[in-house]
Order: structure tokens, then C-alpha cells, then sequence
């Protein structure tokens, strides 16, 4: 959506604090021995409690509230029966929908103890969405998002996962505009506007470059079980500057 008034930004960033407060709640209570579908629950529980609705099940009718995707899972992961173990790395990505405002977040974390291998995955991907963001003004072009998220990860030794990007969002979980790529697109002419609501999510791997989708239709995953790291915030370009709706 493209906002045009100070309530479109008041209940934007109402949505956006929920979004961001389940994230946070919900990586704080995930503990190796817990099932993704008790991590989910905790979710489900503190949407309803603020009376927002799961964007996944309210646009596509996602088997769960929040997508919570382990190791080679990438996205869309479904809460299931599978248990969290030390040293999984797992992303919650919570996205939900209040008054007809959405918001969507994300984040990867690993279940202690740590390792140097996945933390540094995790560090760069963080670094990535923070420059992109930076990068975000009015007047640039959307491609200056992938060019800075793929210029970060290569630099660091790592690839990008081209099948999967940011978007367009505010009066819908996905809109436009479409697909934002965590690539440099030299032919994508489309120009950031003052006003505009998008994410920006970089998928930054160790190695594979795209994901497929499981037989469950849903789970989105490495070909070859690489990792892969994402954060995800959603923005609104105001007065020339990008100000985050959601916050870690
Ligand atoms: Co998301
Ligand atoms: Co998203």
C-alpha cells in the first residue's frame, strides 16, 4: 500500500508492534525438547490476545499462525510434531493483520550452543537487511535493495536464494509491489516512493541459490540441505527516508 495519512501510519505501526512483540516472545520461549507446533501455539495465543489474525491463514490458509522453518527449511515452514534440538537454526516469521493493516517480520536464530559456522550466517544476514534498509530512500531504484543485499552476502563468501524476495504489503499480506529480489536486477526500473509499505527479507545461504518446495505443498527448502539465514522488516519510505514498522 501506499500510505496516505497519519492514521494509515498510526495503525500500521500498531500491527507492526504486535508482529514484532510475538517474534520476540516466541524466540524467547523456543527451548530444544519443545514440538515447532508449541512454539506456534505461544504465537496463536498472544495474536489473539491483541486480537490480530494470522496473515498466512487469513490469505492463503497457512496450516498454522506463524511459519516456523528448522535447518534446511528455508520459509513456510509448518508447525508440526517436530522437536527443536541444540544447535537447530530456526526462523519464525510472524506476519498478521489488525483493523485491515498488515505487518510482517522475520528472524533466524540458533538454539544453543551456538557455532561459529551458523552464527556468522545469522550475523551477515542481520548486517544485510540493516544496509538495505539504510539504502531504501525515495527516488532509488528497488534494485539498489538486491544490489546491497548480494554485494553483503557475496563478500562474506555467501549466495543468495534468487526465488525468494520482499514485498509489497499494508492492506495485504502481498502486494504490490511485487517481488523485491535480494539480487542486483539491472532491467527492474520500478522506483522507491515517498509513502510506499514493503518488506525487505534477504535469504542469504552457505551455498544453494534457490529453494524448492516440499510435498507437503508448503515448506520451502535447499535443494542440497545448505543453510540459509533471513530477517525481515517491514518499511514505509517517509519524507525520503525509510522509518521500520516492525522492530527486533
Ligand atoms: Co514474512
Ligand atoms: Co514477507
Amino acid at each position: 500500500m501506499s500510505i496516505n495519512s497519519e492514521n494509515d501510519l498510526k495503525l500500521l505501526k500498531k500491527i507492526g508492534l504486535i508482529v514484532s512483540q510475538v517474534l520476540k516472545e516466541m524466540k524467547k520461549q523456543a527451548k530444544p525438547g519443545m514440538s515447532t507446533i508449541e512454539l506456534d501455539e505461544i504465537g496463536t495465543k498472544l495474536l489473539e490476545k491483541k486480537g490480530a489474525r494470522s496473515a498466512p491463514k487469513l490469505t492463503y490458509n497457512f496450516p498454522g499462525s506463524t511459519c516456523i522453518s528448522v535447518n534446511d527449511e528455508v520459509a513456510h515452514g509448518i508447525p508440526s510434531n517436530r522437536i527443536l534440538a541444540k544447535g537447530d537454526l530456526v526462523n519464525i516469521d510472524v506476519s498478521a493483520e489488525l483493523d485491515g493493516y498488515f505487518a510482517d517480520t522475520g528472524a533466524s536464530f540458533q538454539i544453543p550452543p551456538y557455532n561459529q559456522t551458523t552464527q556468522r550466517l545469522i550475523r551477515i544476514t542481520r548486517t544485510a537487511l540493516d544496509r538495505a534498509v539504510h539504502s531504501a530512500r525515495a527516488g532509488v531504484k528497488i534494485n539498489q535493495i538486491g544490489k546491497v543485499v548480494q554485494e553483503t552476502a557475496q563478500r562474506n563468501g555467501y549466495s543468495i536464494i534468487r526465488n525468494l524476495g520482499g514485498h509489497g504489503v499494508g492492506s495485504a499480506l502481498h502486494e504490490e509491489p511485487n517481488f523485491i529480489a535480494n539480487f542486483y536486477n539491472e532491467k527492474d526500473t520500478r522506483i522507491l516512493k515517498d509513502g510506499m509499505v514493503i518488506t525487505i527479507e534477504p535469504f542469504v545461504s552457505t551455498k544453494a541459490n534457490f529453494v524448492i518446495e516440499k510435498s507437503d505443498g508448503w515448506t520451502l527448502v535447499t535443494p542440497d540441505k545448505s543453510l540459509v539465514a533471513q530477517f525481515e522488516h517491514t518499511l514505509v519510505i517517509q519524507k525520503g527516508y525509510p522509518v521500520l514498522i516492525t522492530e527486533l
